[in-house]
């Protein structure tokens, strides 16, 4: 049940096949004779000098991986200085997110049909310190992915007669999550009315968005975004960031490229504004494309999942120093020096 819920998407999985497909079939031009000996694969984003040339994508349930993923996920972004997004559906609060990522942390909000209950979560992030928060717009209406569906995956967790069968049968993941207690949604403890990841948002509109530019003086990024009209238009609204994504396909089965979108949105917008990309990206040499693409920054969402449910923390820091080789390889076979020198040129 848990593979199936950080594994899944909507309908098919087509969304979320096809966009992998389309980032793998990109070719990069090989370059010869350059000296490539000292390398680079340090970006920036709103002033952050990141090690990585990734951050973490804002997921919710993480616990349910491994136990303690949310605060592994959130000292690997203070050792890294990288952005770890902190759900609005996190397993762990905001609170302890933010201190264990020492200042890395960016604050996910979800729209959950009570305004009173977001005003109070930004309150909240605003007293902890975030000076980010990522708006995410993409859930009108939480998309039907039958692989959860057919387990019964509820959130807050509930163990009926097939989940407990379901644990019986992968016992290491039983005793260790229960040594530290089912996964919560920890922003959510009893303090504030509870969040449905059910519920519809569909209400939410440009004149939400505007009231949350207006609320929120940090800088704001609006995340799931494929549309260059609709990137154009957020602009004008004032946001800071634009976060393209297809939610690496979890919401809608027919649902467009996102790394196709990527180019599209940046020629619409210039130079200027920062796009943050997240879909996809499974290797190094995925990073390196949609920064070819134009994207300022990547994340990434389930690899790192992943990466906890094998190993824990040690399997964390493997699958991001396998990131980084990749990376810096790819730059050495393209003749760069530096992973800011990627730019179109080098998409054949
Ligand atoms: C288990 C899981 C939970 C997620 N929860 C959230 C969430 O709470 N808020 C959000 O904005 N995106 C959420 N996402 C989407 C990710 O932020 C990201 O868009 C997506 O995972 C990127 O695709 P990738 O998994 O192919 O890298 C979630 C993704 C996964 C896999």
């Amino acid at each position: 049940m848990v593979f199936d819920y950080i594994d899944g998407a909507a309908g098919y999985g087509l969304g979320d096949e096809l966009n992998q497909q389309a980032i793998r079939e990109m070719r990069l031009q090989t370059r010869i004779l350059i000296d490539v000996e000292n390398r680079s694969i340090k970006k920036s984003i709103f002033g952050m000098d990141c090690r990585l040339p990734f951050g973490i994508s804002p997921m919710g349930m993480c616990n349910l991986s491994c136990p303690g993923a949310d605060l592994i996920l959130a000292r690997f972004a203070a050792e890294h200085n990288i952005p770890i997004g902190a759900s609005t559906a996190a397993s762990t609060s905001l609170e302890s997110i933010g201190k264990a990522a020492g200042g890395n942390a960016w604050f996910q909000l979800y729209f959950g049909g009570d305004e009173d209950v977001c005003d109070e979560l930004i309150n909240r992030a605003e007293q902890a310190g975030y000076d980010t928060l990522i708006f995410t717009v993409d859930v009108p209406e939480v998309g039907r992915r039958p692989r959860e569906l057919r387990h019964g995956f509820k959130m807050p967790f509930k163990i009926g007669p097939r989940q407990f069968l379901d644990f019986a049968l992968h016992p290491q993941w039983s005793i260790n999550s229960l040594r530290s207690g089912a996964p919560q949604l920890a922003n959510f403890d009893g303090t504030n009315s509870a969040f449905d990841r059910t519920r519809s948002r569909a209400g939410v509109s440009w004149a939400y968005l505007d009231r949350i530019r207006k609320r929120w003086k940090g800088k704001l990024v609006v995340k799931g975004v494929l549309h260059a009209g609709d990137a154009k238009r957020l602009v004008e609204h004032g946001v800071d960031g634009i976060q393209v994504s297809s939610h690496g396909g979890r919401q809608l089965d027919s649902v467009q490229c996102a790394i196709l979108a990527l180019a599209n949105i940046r020629n619409a917008i210039g130079e200027d504004v920062p796009l943050i990309y997240d879909s996809g990206i499974r290797t190094g040499e995925d990073i390196c494309k949609a920064y070819a693409l134009g994207a300022d920054f990547v994340m990434l969402g389930r690899p790192l999942l992943f990466a906890m449910a094998a190993g824990g923390e040690k399997g964390l820091h493997q699958l991001g120093d396998v990131i980084a080789q990749e990376t810096s390889i790819a730059l050495a076979q393209m003749g760069l020096n530096d992973i800011n020198q990627l730019d179109s040129t080098v998409l054949l």
